[in-house]
């Protein structure tokens, strides 16, 4: 460990400074010009990973600009304390949940402001700093390949994985992670109250990319004609017209809409919910037709003709149907 002599000496202004210290909070603004502040250039003599943790990449982050000071509060107690124990020092990772995000909301309040009314902030979910690391140069907690200052499809999916294994399990089996032309954030953004990216009731987070001309849902005459007239497009109604119905299913009868869903973002056909009454597996699982609330469902009257899940006939039938739909627009 480093002495320290190996610090600068300090103003005698300084001196004032453990007042300070004592009553500074987080909350505190701009500390710069503050007493008791020493600047990153001294904190960094000692976090260069030699006697104390490396954070020497906050340099090439976004965070450049922002002094280790801004965030932690003035630096002198704990310099001069030689930063034994990391004593004298805020570390904002020691705040309850719903103090953890009152720093961030400094500088970012549109983020906090959807956050805050998200699962991940409601249900104690994830943090700001879960998610991120203002002092790595990607600002995540994840790494991404050749250091680049974004998260990439891999990054992305092993930061969300960690905590949504079956999502993610899911997901890579998908067209999408595989030709790599998605991830968890083209669909889900964790700074708006639903994390949607856009619209699911409308269609309009497939048809953020499934309208382009290549992939062809280019009018709703087009969607109509995938869906099957029997499904109206109907954002407002019973969404038996929706993308996500079809596409990603809940994986268990109970429990609707909080269970997982599907993410390989194939429809499930109702063969599977055969095949898994065969193996004798109870209760049976959904499909994309049947067994889902709101749609063929027994247990919800007036939600579509119904059928029942359990039965092989009703299933053999729906799987005639469902092969008549999901023609290619
Ligand atoms: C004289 C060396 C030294 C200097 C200078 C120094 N630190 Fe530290 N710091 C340490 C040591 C040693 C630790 C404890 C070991 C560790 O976590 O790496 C520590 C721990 C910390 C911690 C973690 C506190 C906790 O919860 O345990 C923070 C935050 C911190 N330092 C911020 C700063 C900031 C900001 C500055 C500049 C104002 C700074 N340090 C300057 C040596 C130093
Ligand atoms: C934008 C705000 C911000 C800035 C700027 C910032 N930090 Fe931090 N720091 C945090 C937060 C938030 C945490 C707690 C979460 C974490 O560890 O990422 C933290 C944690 C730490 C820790 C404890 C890490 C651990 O693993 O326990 C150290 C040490 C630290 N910071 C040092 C520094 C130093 C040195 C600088 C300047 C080079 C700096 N910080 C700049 C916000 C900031
Ligand atoms: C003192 C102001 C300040 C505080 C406090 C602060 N940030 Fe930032 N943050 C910035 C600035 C400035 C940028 C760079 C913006 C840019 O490059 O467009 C930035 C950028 C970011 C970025 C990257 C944005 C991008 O364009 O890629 C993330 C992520 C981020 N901050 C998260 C956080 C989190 C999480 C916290 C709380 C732990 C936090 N910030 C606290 C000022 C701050
Ligand atoms: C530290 C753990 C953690 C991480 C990391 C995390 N989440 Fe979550 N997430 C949760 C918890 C806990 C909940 C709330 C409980 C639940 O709904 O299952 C949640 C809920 C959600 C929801 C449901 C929101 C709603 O309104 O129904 C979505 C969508 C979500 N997370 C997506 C993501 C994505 C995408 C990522 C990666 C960018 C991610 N999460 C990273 C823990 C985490
Ligand atoms: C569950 C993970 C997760 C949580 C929690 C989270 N973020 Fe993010 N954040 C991300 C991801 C992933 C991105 C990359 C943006 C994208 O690709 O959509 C991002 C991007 C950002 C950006 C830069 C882009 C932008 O939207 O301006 C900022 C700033 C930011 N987050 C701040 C915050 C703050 C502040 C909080 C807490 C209130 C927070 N984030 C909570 C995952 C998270
Ligand atoms: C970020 C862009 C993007 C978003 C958002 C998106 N997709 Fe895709 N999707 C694609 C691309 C690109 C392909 C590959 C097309 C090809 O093979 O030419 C694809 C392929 C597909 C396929 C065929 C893959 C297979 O395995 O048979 C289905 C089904 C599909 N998407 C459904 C959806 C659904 C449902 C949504 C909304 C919940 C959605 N997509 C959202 C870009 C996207
Ligand atoms: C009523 C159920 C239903 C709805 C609603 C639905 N689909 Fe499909 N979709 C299917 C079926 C069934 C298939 C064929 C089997 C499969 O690929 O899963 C299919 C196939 C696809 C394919 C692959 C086409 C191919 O040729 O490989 C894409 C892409 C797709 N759907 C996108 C969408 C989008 C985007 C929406 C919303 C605008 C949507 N679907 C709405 C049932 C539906
Ligand atoms: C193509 C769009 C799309 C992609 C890509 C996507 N999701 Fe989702 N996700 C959704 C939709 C739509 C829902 C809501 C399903 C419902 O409630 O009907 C959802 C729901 C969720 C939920 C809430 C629980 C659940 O299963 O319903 C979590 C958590 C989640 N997604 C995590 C992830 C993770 C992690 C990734 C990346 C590995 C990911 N998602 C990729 C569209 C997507």
């Amino acid at each position: 460990m480093r002495s320290l002599n190996s610090v600068p000496r300090f103003l005698p202004l300084c001196a004032l400074a453990l007042i300070f210290v004592a009553a500074t909070s987080l909350g505190v603004g701009s500390c710069q010009s503050q007493p008791g502040t020493v600047g990153t250039g001294v904190c960094l003599q000692c976090h260069d990973g030699r006697s104390a943790i490396d954070q020497r990449s906050q340099l090439e982050s976004k965070h450049r600009n922002v002094a280790c000071e801004d965030c932690h509060g003035p630096g002198y107690a704990h310099v001069r304390n030689g930063g034994r124990g990391g004593l004298l020092i805020a570390n904002p990772r020691d705040l309850p949940f719903d103090q953890s995000y009152d720093l961030c909301n400094r500088c970012h309040t549109a983020n906090v402001a959807g956050y805050v009314q998200s699962k991940h902030a409601t249900e104690k979910g994830a943090r700001c700093i879960d998610c991120h690391d203002v002092h790595r140069i990607n600002g995540f907690t994840v790494a991404t390949a050749n250091n680049a200052h974004h998260l990439d499809n891999d990054a992305t999916q092993d930061l969300c994985g960690r905590c949504h294994q079956p999502q993610e399990a899911d997901f890579l089996q998908s067209t999408h992670a595989q030709l790599e032309v998605a991830s968890c954030t083209s669909c889900h953004n964790l700074h708006k109250a639903n994390t949607f990216q856009a619209n699911p009731l409308n269609n309009d987070i497939c048809l953020q990319c499934h309208a382009s001309f290549q992939l062809g849902f280019t009018s709703d005459a087009v969607t109509q004609a995938h869906v099957g007239a029997q499904h109206p497009l109907n954002p407002a109604g019973n969404g038996s017209g929706r993308c996500v119905a079809c596409h990603l299913p809940p994986v268990q009868v109970a429990g609707q809409p909080n269970v997982t869903h599907h993410h390989n973002l194939v429809t499930v056909p109702p063969s599977a919910s055969n095949t898994a009454i065969q193996a004798g597996i109870s209760p049976v699982p959904p499909n994309s037709c049947s067994g889902i609330m709101g749609c063929h469902d027994v247990s919800v009257p007036g939600s579509g003709t119904p059928y029942d899940v359990t039965s092989v006939a009703d299933n053999t039938f729906l799987q005639s149907v469902h092969d008549t739909i999901g023609l290619t627009p």
